[in-house]
This record gives C-alpha cells, structure tokens and sequence, in this order.
C-alpha cells in the first residue's frame, strides 16, 4: 500500500549540531586496550580517534567510565567524579576530548543518576544508621512490596545492621537513589556541571523514566503468565520535573545536548518525554530494538515516529543493551545489514551507530556460564538453577537474557598482542576477528566498512537528509520509499527488501547511490537528488 504523511514539524526547523550529526557508541570496555589488561582506555581510545574521524561520525556517545567496581560495568558508579583506574585518568580524559574536538567530533557522556553502586560513597553512609545525614539519599524501607528487578528477582534487599530492606531496581550492588529528596538532585547538578566545566558536550541519560520521584507505592500487578506489569516503578509523576531540572542545569551552558533512554518501546511513552523543556531526543526503541525482521514494522514504526513526535527521532539498531543487527535483523544477510545502515543514515532522524557495526560484527554467544559476564546473563542462569532448571537449560535461559552479545571487544586486526588476545579481554574475542576485522575491510571498497563511510559522507553532505521533511514516506511490497525535501532540493530514496522492481527515473535526477535498473538479486537501494521544480 502507498500512503504518504504530512509531517509534523516545520520544514525550517531550528538548526542544532545534533542534528546535522552522526552518533557512534563506544562500549567502554570494549573499544581499543593499550595496556594490555584487556580493557579498553582512554589511551587507546585517543589513538583510534583517527579512524573514528574516518568514518564521518561527529559524535561520539561514551558508555559510563567512572569510578566504579563493575558489576553492571560501570552503569554502578561509585563516584562520579573520577575516572575508573582501568580507563586511565583524568587527564587521559581530557586528551580523549582535547583530540576529539581537533577532529570535530563531540562527546556525549554517560550518566546514570536513577541509582549508584552499593560501594558509593553516599550509600555507605546511608546504611550506617537511620539517622545519619545521607540515610534519605536512598529508599529504605521496614517492609519491601511486591516489585521487581529488571534483572530478575525481587527488587530489595535486607540490611541486618539497621533491620530494614533498601530498593534497587538493577542488581542488589546498585541502590536506587531517593529523588524525593531535594538534596540528591542537587548532588546531581553539581555531578553534571563538574562535567560540563570538562567540556563534554552533552549526556546520555541512563533509565531516566525509572526515577523514584514519588517513593514506594503500590504493588504491581501480575499479568495471566504470572509476569509483574512495571505500572508503578516507571514513569512517576515528578520525572519530568526532575528532567526539566537537570535541563535547566545543563542550559546554563551553551549549545549542550540531551538523550534519553526511556525504558520502553510503547511510543505514547516515548514521545512524552521529548521537548524544549525536557529531552532534546530519546531513544526510539518501537524502532531499534524490534526483535525480528520485517519492513513493514520498520516502516509502521517510521510513520509512527512521524506522526508522533515533536521533533526529531532517534535511529539505530544497535547498542551494548541489544544483540547486534548483524544478527538479530539482518539475519547475517550483508546485502540487508547494508539496507539497514541506509535506512538508519538517510530517513529523518539522529542516527546512532554502534561500534563494530560498521565492519558487520556479529553476536557473541556464551558457550559455557563462565563464559558469561553480563550480570543480566548470571542472574538469569541463577534463577533458572534455583527454580530446579539443569545446567543446559539455565545455559540457555541466561543466554537469552545475556548482554553480551554485543559486547565482544572491537576487531581492529588479527594481531593478538593488541592488547584483545583471546586469553587477556574481559570478554572472550568473537572466534571470527580474524576474517573480519577493520585492517582487511578498510583496504577493501566493497566492504561494509567502505559502505557505512560512503552512507555517512553523503549524509553530511546532504542538508535534506539533515533537515529534510518527508514529501512522501511509502511501502509497497516490502520497498520502503521516502522523499525527503529542504530548501530546493529532493532526496528519493528507494530501499527494496522485497522483490525485484523497477523505478521510474524522475526528471532531473542525480543519481547519488546505486543504479536505477531490475536488479537481479532481491535488493536495490537507491539514493538520487532532484532538484524542486
Ligand atoms: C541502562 C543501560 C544498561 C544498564 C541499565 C542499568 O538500560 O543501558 O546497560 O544495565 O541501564 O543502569
């Protein structure tokens, strides 16, 4: 069916940095080791902001990289002030951001302020007593409800030394904060402005809907499959005041950018979220994180991003929370991984790209429980031996809730002594890294890392796929079609998962990708400019 949409902001919409940039992800253990320990660093890092340069990305997203004992690896800070000792120091930091923006490149940095490591400062006070001054930084309470963790199993855990149980929505080492408290959203200005005075150039908010604004409440309901329905952890009332604060605090500096991660893929949750006063972006997970293949879902989802947001959408399909698209989309189909990365580069929206994507890096899969590392993936395999599962099956049970997937170190070359040897990573190597890696790729045109360069220049080249509006935004057997217009020009783009089909070359086009021609494969994508007549 054809259908096209009226868009639903003004064409001249106001120009922001972050709209005209591509994102990349960094996982921070997993990019570039210089040390040899088998984590990535801020020297590596810095070291490889060449290549990042290379590729056309002018943002970089860091995952958290303070101080912090890595249960979550490092989304449980223990000080938010320091450099966690594996990732270098503070004044690596700074390099890292000096180098990055010779190269024009912005850094957006991670931050989680819904909770803190169990070993922070503020929580190893608060458990002393129920009278000392930081007790009211977390949730403490004499009786737990009924709620759950995101990880599994219940979401408190009992302290003896002050016989009450504290709230922690992730593992039991991460303590969710108490916002009711006026002095915990204060700590979290100074912990933001600390790092704008460092020149970062925005955040991305971690779980930032999860927020306790309004304290304990009632119990979730289960669903028929005997599952808790999260109605009354999320999404409390006071989260957009707290937003609009820490908006506020961030405004005191200029042309500063915020992303945030709402935890859900229900665009009426989503889009509440985004606006002036609130979150520049967030991140569209009705659109990344759809679970199977299907161009008609991704378009149902574009034309629902369309309709209903504001301003601009988030693309990607991919991160360190998701299997990657390699696999999980593409289905280890290049021809479809490259037909994704032109949907992500060229339909309106900020893309975010996720590291090692760019050379088509696939998931990997935990062959043994010691092989798994990701605390979703260990607690799962527990609970499945506690609920009498044989070691087999709880494999299997913890392998779907495993974030590792993604989080194989990046596959820069075949040389082991790079510091990601199969013995030294934190996390075993893909078994693949030696076929595919960026050293044959970047000396290869038709790679996929020479294809995502190409995507990514035209996309900085083109205002219209900045800037562009939807004229159309169609599908018909499996071919999504869109035009986007700005100032005087089209951009058709053209992008076939179905059948083979033609296309009528319109009149004045310049072909800037691909052939307009019956192809004889099952996939054609297609990029031309027109001029507006
Ligand atoms: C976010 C992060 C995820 C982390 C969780 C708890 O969803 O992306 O990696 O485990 O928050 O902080």
């Amino acid at each position: 069916m054809l259908s096209s949409c009226n868009s639903n902001f003004e064409p001249t919409a106001e120009k922001q940095w972050w709209k005209e940039t591509v994102f990349y992800e960094i996982y921070m253990p997993s990019f570039k080791d210089s040390n040899g320990d088998g984590y990535s660093d801020f020297k590596g890092m810095t070291n490889k902001l060449d290549y990042i340069e290379s590729l056309g990305v002018k943002g970089i997203w860091l995952t958290p990289f303070f101080k912090s004992p890595k249960v979550d690896n490092g989304y449980d800070i223990s000080d938010y002030l320091q450099v966690d000792e594996t990732y270098g120091n503070l004044d690596d930091f700074n390099t890292f951001i000096t180098e990055a923006h010779k190269r024009d490149i912005k850094v957006i940095i991670d931050i989680v302020v819904n909770h803190t490591s169990t070993d922070h400062r503020w929580f190893q006070e608060s458990r002393k007593s129920k009278d000392n001054p930081y007790r009211d930084y977390y949730i403490w309470e004499d009786q737990a409800n009924n709620w759950e963790s995101f990880f599994g199993g219940k979401a408190w855990e009992y302290d003896s030394l002050t016989s009450q149980c504290y709230y922690h929505k992730f593992a039991i080492e991460m303590a969710d904060l108490n916002w009711q408290n006026p002095k915990v959203l204060e700590e979290v200005q100074d912990v933001f402005r600390f790092w704008l005075d460092l020149g970062v150039d925005g955040f991305r908010l971690d779980v930032i809907n999860f927020l306790t604004t309004e304290g304990i409440t009632l119990d979730n309901p289960m669903d028929e499959n005997g599952k808790q329905k999260h109605i009354y952890d999320l999404d409390q009332k006071g989260v957009k005041q707290a937003m609009k604060t820490i908006k506020e605090t961030i405004n005191e500096y200029d042309n500063r950018f915020i992303v945030g991660e709402i935890g859900s893929d229900k665009i009426e949750v989503l889009k509440q979220y985004q606006g002036k006063e609130l979150l520049d972006v967030v991140f569209n997970f009705n659109f990344g994180s759809i679970p199977e293949f299907s161009a008609q879902r991704l378009f149902d989802e574009l034309q629902s991003m369309e309709s209903n947001m504001s301003n601009y959408p988030t693309l990607f399909f991919g991160s360190h929370d998701m299997p990657r698209l390699h696999s999980r989309l593409a289905e280890e189909n290049p021809n479809r991984a490259y037909a994704l990365a032109v949907l992500m580069l060229t339909a309106k929206g900020v893309p975010f790209i996720y590291f090692g994507e760019e050379i088509g890096m696939k998931n990997h899969i935990a062959n043994s429980f010691d092989e798994i590392r990701d605390v979703q993936g260990v607690t799962n395999y527990h609970l499945a031996i506690e609920e009498g599962k044989t070691a087999e099956e709880a494999l299997i049970i913890g392998n779907k809730h495993n974030r590792d997937k993604s989080r194989s170190p990046m596959q820069w070359n075949t040389d082991t002594l790079a510091g990601f040897s199969s013995s030294k990573s934190w996390i075993p190597l893909n078994p693949d890294y030696e076929t595919l890696n960026v050293a044959i790729q970047e000396n290869d045109l038709e790679s996929m890392l020479s294809k995502y360069k190409q995507l990514i220049a035209l996309r900085n080249s083109e205002p219209a796929l900045q800037y562009g509006d939807y004229e159309k935004l169609s599908i018909q057997d499996d071919c999504i079609h869109f035009i986007r217009t700005y100032n005087d020009e089209k951009i058709n783009v053209l992008i076939n998962f179905g059948k083979p089909m033609v296309f009528d070359l319109p009149e004045n086009a310049n072909i800037l990708l691909g052939t307009p021609m019956l192809q004889t494969d099952d996939l054609l994508i297609f990029i031309l400019s027109q001029t507006k007549p």
